[in-house]
């Protein structure tokens, strides 16, 4: 019976493992210069928007499709769709999380790296970042060392299984997240000067607000909620049958929300009250990119009395929050290698862990497959698996079956009164929605 294969243990652990997934790098580093970038509360408004109307609604049709197939991104379709192209779908997400991995993995070694220069108390002796960081960048060995050292630190919850592994994992490591975000938080805010930091990232800002506003919220909104590859159909196909999908998708959404804009809280007035140089630190916020996590944090953190603490914790912070996306990511694909190959679970990790470490060492060594693997996957990829969730849900999945996933089978009765909004957004809003940021994108 289907029955037999794991799921979750707990409601929290559900939540947790899902946020896990979704908090990441793309929370504590693309989201702040983003929203700095786009014209302050008016892009963080908007963004919120996105991932009511669009984000919410593919997370629910991800979680739908895992939990009514209960199996791996590719398995599901098959499942659902037998003798149809649609299994391309999940075959298009599988390969799409093994690219992302490809440099995720990079930037997550350095965050190990730069973890342990803090704890080692060598970074806070750097006198300049800049160099620094130029000198590891040259230095492909110290990139793919570090790397390998995440890799395996992710393989290790893979094989410790989807209960002890992933779920365990995410229960311990997201309120240590918080914990960390909350006292960074507080220690920004109450630097002296910090307010302008506050008013730069919150300021309605109708000047700054560029023509691909929406488009740039909802490529975040998709990225930052691990959406268009199937990361949530496989976390989906370990949901319990009483798994309340909506507010699963809300909830973890919020999570999501939040953390961003804590990194925002984080990052922008220490900024302000820290900074030698106030001309510049608005250009360097801006821009964002690795140079605003490994230089200009770094430079800040060194003005700080206790400057190893504050950069430790910030860069453990990175680090977990990096750990449990990587571990989402790699579970797609090992999942997919156990289930539609029927290799045992260890082999594929391990088979997983070598691709990931071949990838990650192309993109050590060459900006370029570095940057290819990000833009082919963030505007390409994602979108398009996106897209076909969506469609597949909307159009081809039986009407009753979405009914009985929303309602759990009509345990939660309430639920059959989203069916109808629910379809109209999965059918027409959100595809078309990712059809014209194509069609802008390539018009651009
Ligand atoms: N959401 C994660 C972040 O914000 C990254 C991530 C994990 C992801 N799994 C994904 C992005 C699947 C897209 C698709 O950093």
């Amino acid at each position: 019976m289907a029955d037999k294969r794991v799921t979750f243990a707990s409601k929290i652990g559900i939540v947790a493992a899902a946020a896990g997934s979704a908090v990441g790098l793309g929370n504590i580093w693309r989201f702040p210069s983003q929203a700095a970038d786009g014209g302050g509360a008016i892009f963080i408004l908007v963004y919120v928007v996105c991932i009511l109307f669009f984000g919410i609604p593919l997370m629910i049709s991800e979680f739908m499709v895992g939990r009514a197939a209960r199996a791996n991104t590719a398995g599901a379709f098959n499942k659902l769709a037998s003798g149809t192209p649609w299994k391309w779908v999940g075959r298009l997400g599988v390969l799409t999380g093994f690219m992302i991995m490809g440099f995720y993995m990079v930037v997550s070694g350095w965050t190990l790296d730069y973890f342990f220069q803090s704890i080692s108390g060598s970074l806070s002796r750097v006198g300049d970042l800049t160099a620094h960081f130029g000198t590891i960048q040259a230095n492909p060995w110290r990139q793919i060392a570090w790397m390998i050292a995440f890799i395996f630190l992710s393989a290790f919850f893979i094989v410790s299984g989807v209960k002890k592994g992933i779920e365990r994992s995410a229960k311990i490591f997201m309120p240590l997240l918080f914990l960390l975000l909350i006292v960074l938080a507080v220690r920004s805010i109450t630097l002296e000067g910090a307010a302008s930091g506050l008013n730069f990232l919150f300021r309605p800002d109708l000047a700054d607000v560029k023509s691909t506003l929406f488009l740039d919220a909802m490529g975040q909104a998709f990225f930052s909620l691990s959406l268009g590859m199937g990361c949530m159909i496989t976390y989906g196909s370990y949901f319990n049958n009483n798994t309340d999908l909506a507010k699963t998708s809300i909830q973890v959404s919020t999570l999501d929300i939040l953390v961003a804009i804590l990194a925002g809280v984080v990052i922008f007035p220490s900024a302000f009250a820290l900074t030698a140089n106030p001309e510049t630190i608005v250009d360097k916020l801006v821009a964002g990119g690795p140079g605003l996590l490994f230089i200009t944090l770094p430079e800040l953190f060194n003005q700080m009395p206790l400057s190893m603490m504050w950069s430790a914790l910030f860069f453990c912070l990175l680090a977990l929050a990096a750990l449990t996306s990587t571990i989402s990511l790699m579970e797609v694909v090992t999942l997919y290698l156990h289930e539609e190959y029927r290799i045992s679970r260890k082999k594929s990790t391990l088979l997983v862990t070598s691709g990931a470490i071949v990838l990650g060492i192309f993109s050590s060594y060459s900006a370029l497959f570095f940057n290819v693997l990000d833009i082919a996957t963030a505007k390409f990829m994602l979108p398009v698996g996106g897209f076909f969730i969506c469609l597949f849900v909307g159009w081809k999945l039986k009407r009753n079956l979405v009914l009985l996933q929303l309602t759990n089978e009509g345990e939660l009765p309430t639920r059959a009164k989203l069916l109808k909004p629910y379809l109209f957004l999965v059918r027409y809003v959100v595809p078309i929605a990712i059809l014209s940021i194509f069609i802008y994108g390539l018009a651009g």
